[in-house]
């Protein structure tokens, strides 16, 4: 399901049999953190195909066993982002899919009293113009972690921008859309609400503490 949306947010809700049973495994409570590493991998590989279906392409002549086929490849690789820590969690699945990728890392963590992201790592190419980005972060939850992500690879002149997320909160789409700027999001599900903790409710807890164990 694609919604298109006035403010320049495209999202795509990817609602398949498959990302279900995933997600399934990921909201359970007793999951533990190796299946649940497991469980987020297994879903984002879906999630960043899904990402990629409009990706541009170019043709290429390739010799098969018994002939020429006429094939095509991707234009230019992009750059993969993880939000650190919960998106590395993401980030072999999506090399897997796509592995002449860059990468770039930026680190942020809410703060536990204020749910404001405190930013303490942002290694990225200074230069992004014409290059497609790829955000991978499974949770949007009130959208700040997300918004101060895409305003470093927007100040570096990126224009062609996708995030790709497993759950979210309708208050994060929200917050994309008073954003306002140009973003295709690639998510799993958006859920009812978040909790006076700032938390996606059922959501499916801390991916990073889930993955990694608590900070
Ligand atoms: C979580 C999650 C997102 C962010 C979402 O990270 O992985 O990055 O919160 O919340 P927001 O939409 O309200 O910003 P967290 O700060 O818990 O850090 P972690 O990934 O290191 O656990």
């Amino acid at each position: 399901m694609t919604e298109p949306a006035p403010s320049g947010l495209q999202i795509t809700i990817v609602d398949h049999p498959l990302t279900r049973a995933w997600l399934a495994v990921l909201r359970d409570e007793s999951t533990p953190n190796p299946a649940f590493r497991n469980a987020l991998a297994r879903i984002a590989t879906m999630l960043v195909y899904e990402a990629f279906s409009d990706a541009p392409e170019e043709p290429v002549a390739v010799t098969t066993p018994v002939g020429t086929a006429p094939c095509t490849r991707l234009v230019s690789p992009p750059l993969f982002v993880p939000v650190l820590r919960a998106g590395l969690g993401m980030l072999d699945a999506a090399l897997a899919a796509v592995p002449d990728a860059g990468i770039g890392f930026v680190g942020v963590a809410r703060d536990e009293a204020t749910a404001v992201p405190v930013e303490y790592l942002a290694s990225l190419p200074q230069d992004l113009r014409g290059r497609s980005v790829c955000v991978l972060d499974p949770m949007l939850a009130t959208g700040g972690s997300l918004v101060h992500t895409l305003d470093l690879i927007l100040a570096r002149g990126a224009t062609d921008v996708t995030a790709v997320s497993v759950v979210g909160a309708p208050e994060g789409v929200a917050a994309l859309r008073t954003w306002g700027k140009p973003l295709k999001l690639v998510i799993g599900a958006v859920d009812e609400c978040l909790n006076e903790s700032k938390f996606i409710v059922p959501g499916l807890g801390d991916a990073g503490d889930r993955q990694f164990g608590p900070r």
